[in-house]
C-alpha cells in the first residue's frame, strides 16, 4: 500500500490503473480511523480492483469555533488499518496541497443544507461539498462510500453527485455502533469516563422511538417528544436537535409515512454527536 501526499501523485496512480482496466473506489475519511471506517473499506474492497483511502481533516467544513485542531490524528495507525483492510493507497494531503493560496472556489447547496447540522454548523456542508468534488476529480472513482451516521452528508453527498453530472455510484453503509450502542465516530475520543456512559442514550432514546413507531405511533411529534425526553434523564445530555424529516427532502413532517429520518445532535459535555435511524413506511 502507497501513501501519497499530492493530487499529482494520486492522478498518476489512478491512470495507470486506468490503464489496465481496474476500478477504483474511493472511501473519503478525516482519518483517526475506526470500525465504521473499516467497514466503508472493506465494501469498497469487495467491490472495486483498487481502494483508495483519503485522509485529510478538511478545514473548510469547520468554523472557527470548532475542533480543527483537537480533531485527533494518528497516520500511522489510520496506514496499518487500511493496508489491513486491503486498501491500495491513502491519499494524505497537506491543507496546502488542497487549497492553495487564493483559493476561492466552494460549492454550495441550496437546499437539504440548511435544516439538522446544518443549521448549528452553517458552513459545515459547504466545505464537505467541496472537498469531495475536489477529491472526486482527484481519484475520479467509481464509487465512493459513505456512513449513514452522517445520514444528512450522504444524502447531500447523493444529491450534489446528481447535480453535478458525477459519475460516481455513491455507496451508503450501514452505521457501526460499540457493544452498548453508541455509534462508532472518531470524537467518541473526547468523552470522557463519565460522559462516555451517559453518551449511550442518543442510541437508547432513538431505539425507544423506533419501538414506539413499530407499536403503531404515526404522529412525528410525539415520537420527538419521546425520544428528547429520554436523552433529558442524562444530565450531562444537552440536546441540540431532534427532528423527523422526509429522506428525499430534507423537510419536516407531521405525519410518519414514506421514507423519513429520524435524528439527533446531542451534545455530552462539550462533545457535539450525532445519530439517527431511517424507516420507510
Ligand atoms: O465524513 C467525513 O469524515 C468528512 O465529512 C468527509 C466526507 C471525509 C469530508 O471531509
Amino acid at each position: 500500500m502507497q501513501i501519497v501526499n499530492t493530487v499529482e501523485e494520486v492522478r498518476r496512480q489512478v491512470k495507470a490503473w486506468r490503464k489496465e482496466g481496474l476500478s477504483v473506489g474511493l472511501v473519503p475519511t478525516m482519518g483517526y480511523l475506526h470500525e465504521g471506517h473499516k467497514s466503508l473499506i472493506d465494501a469498497a474492497v469487495r467491490d472495486n480492483d483498487r481502494v483508495v483511502v483519503s485522509v485529510f481533516v478538511n478545514p473548510t467544513q469547520f468554523a472557527p469555533n470548532e475542533d480543527l485542531e483537537s480533531y485527533p490524528r494518528d497516520l500511522e495507525r489510520d496506514a496499518a488499518l487500511c493496508e489491513a483492510a486491503g486498501a491500495s493507497l491513502i491519499f494524505h494531503p497537506e491543507p496546502s496541497e488542497m487549497y492553495h493560496e487564493g483559493y476561492s472556489t466552494f460549492v454550495d447547496m441550496r437546499t437539504l443544507t440548511q435544516v439538522l447540522c446544518g443549521k448549528t454548523r452553517p458552513i459545515h456542508f459547504s466545505g464537505v461539498c467541496t472537498v469531495v468534488s475536489k477529491l472526486f476529480h482527484i481519484v475520479t472513482p467509481d464509487r465512493a462510500y459513505f456512513g449513514q451516521k452522517d445520514a444528512q452528508q450522504l444524502a447531500v453527498i447523493r444529491h450534489m453527485v446528481e447535480d453535478l453530472n458525477f459519475d460516481i455510484e455513491i455507496v451508503g453503509c450501514p452505521i457501526i455502533r460499540e457493544e452498548d450502542g453508541l455509534a462508532k465516530s472518531s470524537r467518541n475520543t473526547y468523552l470522557k469516563e463519565e460522559e462516555r456512559k451517559q453518551a449511550v442514550i442518543l442510541s437508547q432514546a432513538l431505539k425507544e422511538g423506533q419501538e414506539l413507531i413499530r407499536q403503531g405511533e404515526r404522529n412525528a411529534e410525539t415520537v420527538k417528544k419521546a425520544i428528547r425526553e429520554k436523552i433529558e434523564t442524562m444530565p450531562l445530555a444537552n440536546i441540540d436537535y431532534v427532528e423527523i424529516v422526509n429522506f428525499k427532502t430534507f423537510e419536516n413532517i407531521t405525519e410518519l409515512q414514506g421514507e423519513f429520518l429520524t435524528a439527533v445532535a446531542v451534545y455530552i459535555g462539550k462533545t457535539r454527536l450525532i445519530d439517527n435511524f431511517i424507516m420507510t413506511l
